[in-house]
């Protein structure tokens, strides 16, 4: 009979696992700075700094923000997405204050292409930081309105052009929206601005804590955003959606929640072939946080080990509030 030579004991897997050095030559995935798109919150000041389920995380005023990016960008950061907390008493039905053109997402993106014309910003036209109902739309007869929402937020979105965000990345999930995006930006000669379309996005429990830290869990109440978001059930219909936005013009498309969907991201990933992003939601965040401060598990080693599976599972790179704290891990030569 042949001696069988592919199996132990001929065979030990274990060989490529013995030292740093040879781990690290075999990694099939491995993280960069340039990986990295850091989340953050931008306030107007009678909203406070500390976010009560997002422990460590901050909302910053437009001056705070600058130093933050500045010491962030001195570690390696390259890009970021930004989202505003406005004063409450700014939310209306209508979410005018998202055209005022002096409020603060549009000063803070301003103020962030002047200082560091060389990272990414990156704005969401989606409303929901701009209406007294939390929703990402007008909601007009107990629904978010499709054809109506997307006026106001092309039209927000050109004005985040205007202001000077490199890419627009709209999280509304109404039907449409890519298109009219790209229509609006490309008639007012923003043809270089990108779209990366939240493509996928799903009606999340994960979204909890961004929606505190935004202040739209009031409005919201027992509101849901089930009637456009998706089924956290669905894998084709998320296959159907990032095809429509791939055909009406986004450069990228993103998936969110994060770890929860990793199976959409390598779906997408391998079917589309397009830039493909993954977003660390908040509640993954603040999960990860809360066990680390009971002392449950390392945050920082989970950390690497949770960015590493995005990538493995075919993200191109990932929106994240860890985004600082990933850029020392590495620089520290990861854990
Ligand atoms: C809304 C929006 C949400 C997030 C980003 N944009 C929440 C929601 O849809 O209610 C979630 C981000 C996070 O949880 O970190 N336009």
């Amino acid at each position: 009979m042949k001696p069988v030579h592919n199996v132990y004991p001929c065979v030990r897997m274990r060989r490529n696992r013995r030292h740093d050095w040879i781990r690290d030559l075999v990694a099939e995935t491995s993280l960069s700075a340039k990986d990295f798109i850091w989340s953050i919150f931008v306030r107007e000041d009678p909203v406070p700094a500390e976010i009560r389920t997002m422990p460590a995380i901050r909302r910053y005023s437009v001056h705070e923000l600058t130093e933050a990016v500045g010491q962030a960008v001195d570690l390696g950061l390259r890009a970021i997405a930004l989202f505003p907390v406005i004063d409450s008493e700014k939310r209306t039905d209508d979410a005018r204050e998202a055209l005022n053109q002096d409020n603060v997402l549009y000063q803070a993106v301003g103020l962030l292409k002047k200082n560091f014309p060389h990272v990414g910003i990156i704005t969401d036209p989606a409303l929901d930081s701009f209406t007294d109902h939390g929703h990402d739309g007008l909601y007009i007869k107990d629904d978010v309105a499709n054809d109506e929402s997307l006026e106001i937020i092309c039209r927000h979105a050109l004005l985040q052009a205007q202001a000077g965000a490199d890419i627009v990345a709209p999280s509304d999930m109404m039907d449409g929206r890519v298109g009219e995006i790209r229509k609006l930006l490309d008639r007012h000669g923003y043809q270089n601005v990108g779209i990366m379309s939240y493509a996928a996005k799903y009606a999340s429990n994960f979204y909890g804590p961004f929606r505190e830290a935004l202040g739209s869990d009031q409005c919201l109440g027992k509101g849901h955003k089930r009637t456009y978001q998706m089924d956290p059930a669905n894998v084709c219909e998320a296959l159907r959606e990032v095809a429509l936005d791939i055909s009406e013009g986004a450069d990228s498309v993103m998936i969110k929640p994060g770890l929860p969907y990793l199976d959409v991201i390598r779906q997408v990933k391998d079917r589309f072939l397009v830039p493909t992003f993954a977003f660390h939601v908040s509640g993954e965040y603040a999960m990860l946080k809360a066990a680390a401060d009971a002392g449950m598990l390392s945050y920082e080693k989970t950390l690497i080990e949770v960015m590493t599976c995005f990538k493995r599972a075919g993200a191109d790179g990932v929106i994240t509030y860890s985004a600082v704290d990933i850029l020392k891990l590495l620089s520290h030569g990861g854990n």
